[in-house]
């Protein structure tokens, strides 16, 4: 396949290589994922992760996997299994249903690739247009707050919400950006806090407990996010903590903006209950690690509740800032959501 370069993905010698994200921004590790286990494994510990990110890093192993000989029957079970690999972010199961279209075609081995290449550069494009649509919503001045990590680490382009905040940033619009750490991976503290330094863009890094108190301060002028998975009444599943922010704009009178490309929009849902929530490992919340290395600091035997991502109503978001256009309240109640997009 044809050489690949990312912020997160590369294709190189005909091997799928992922910069590891547990490793940011400690150290800037790229590991090689040859096989689906491989892949799969490097999924479920986060070491690529982000919902466009996940999908293209899948469909590229698939179109690697064909390239290399694999017969048709192990191609198609190989992505029955990546498909499985984390079930919140529909870009996987989206970008692998036209995986598996490209798998009925005559000459297969070829249309996968095809397949997974034009995803990769629909995906960067997909993220420009987000960040125009999204940028011309950025008041002169915004102190915007942000939650997990939404930019080049977790797409093939610019990003979603961060996407939005670059653009902004250089049309001279962003005063600051408040960097949420986003409990208990850490994504803010560790990947957007670190995007944002390479960006030069700036920012300050909280607690997630402290969006509150900067809100009543009046130091937060709109809150940018990003989605997992965006339901047909307008209802968006993204990372834990993002609900709480959306309360919390709501009651302040701030904007709360979803940035997202269509292929995280599902249809089939019909609101936010019907999206699979995942839930993760007790050690996520008894302490962290990571390159920085590991702490434990709950007892032993204390019981954990650890949902990865939580749903925030149709009825506390501003816009849904897509690749097509902007989204408005409006719009969703009258049913856009409810057909397919893109
Ligand atoms: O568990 P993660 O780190 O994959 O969760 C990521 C998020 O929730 C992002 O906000 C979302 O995937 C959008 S990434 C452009």
């Amino acid at each position: 396949m044809r050489p690949l370069n990312t912020t997160s993905l590369t294709l190189r010698d005909n091997r799928l290589w992922i910069l590891d994200q547990q490793a940011l921004p400690q150290e800037k590790r790229w590991l090689a994922s040859d096989s689906v286990e491989q892949l799969v494994g490097h999924i479920h510990a986060l070491r690529v992760r982000g919902a466009p990110l996940i999908g293209l890093s899948a469909s590229l192993l698939l179109a690697l996997l064909a390239e290399r000989g694999l017969p048709h029957d192990d191609v198609l079970q190989a992505l029955g299994t990546l498909r499985a690999a984390r079930p919140t972010a529909v870009n996987l199961m989206n970008n692998l249903d036209r995986i598996k279209l490209a798998l009925t075609q005559p000459d297969w081995r070829a249309a996968v690739a095809e397949e997974a290449w034009r995803l990769v550069e629909e995906d960067r494009a997909l993220c420009d247009r987000i960040a125009d649509h999204g940028a011309a919503l950025v008041a002169p001045g915004s102190r915007l707050l942000t939650h997990c990590n939404t930019g080049g680490l977790a797409t093939a382009g610019i990003g979603t919400a961060i996407g939005v905040l670059l653009r902004a940033h250089q049309q001279g619009k962003v005063a600051q950006v408040w960097v949420d750490e986003t409990r208990p991976l850490l994504q803010g503290g560790r990947l957007t806090a670190w995007e944002l330094g390479e960006l030069q863009i700036p920012y300050r890094l909280i607690c997630d407990s402290m969006a509150a108190s900067l809100m009543a301060q009046g130091q937060v002028d709109a809150v940018w996010v990003g989605a997992d998975r965006i339901a047909a009444n307008g209802d968006v599943a993204n990372k834990i903590g993002t609900y709480s922010l959306a309360v919390l704009a709501h009651y302040h009178r701030i904007p709360f903006y979803v940035a997202a490309p269509h292929t995280t929009h599902d249809p089939a849902c019909a609101d936010g209950a019907a999206i699979p929530i995942e839930q993760r490992a007790a050690e996520e919340v008894t302490g962290v690690s990571g390159s920085f290395g590991q702490c434990r600091w709950a007892p032993d035997d204390a019981e954990v509740y650890n949902p990865a991502f939580d749903v925030t109503p149709a009825a506390l978001i501003s816009g849904w800032v897509l690749d097509s256009s902007v989204i408005t309240p409006q719009q969703v109640e009258a049913g856009i959501f409810r057909r397919t997009l893109g």
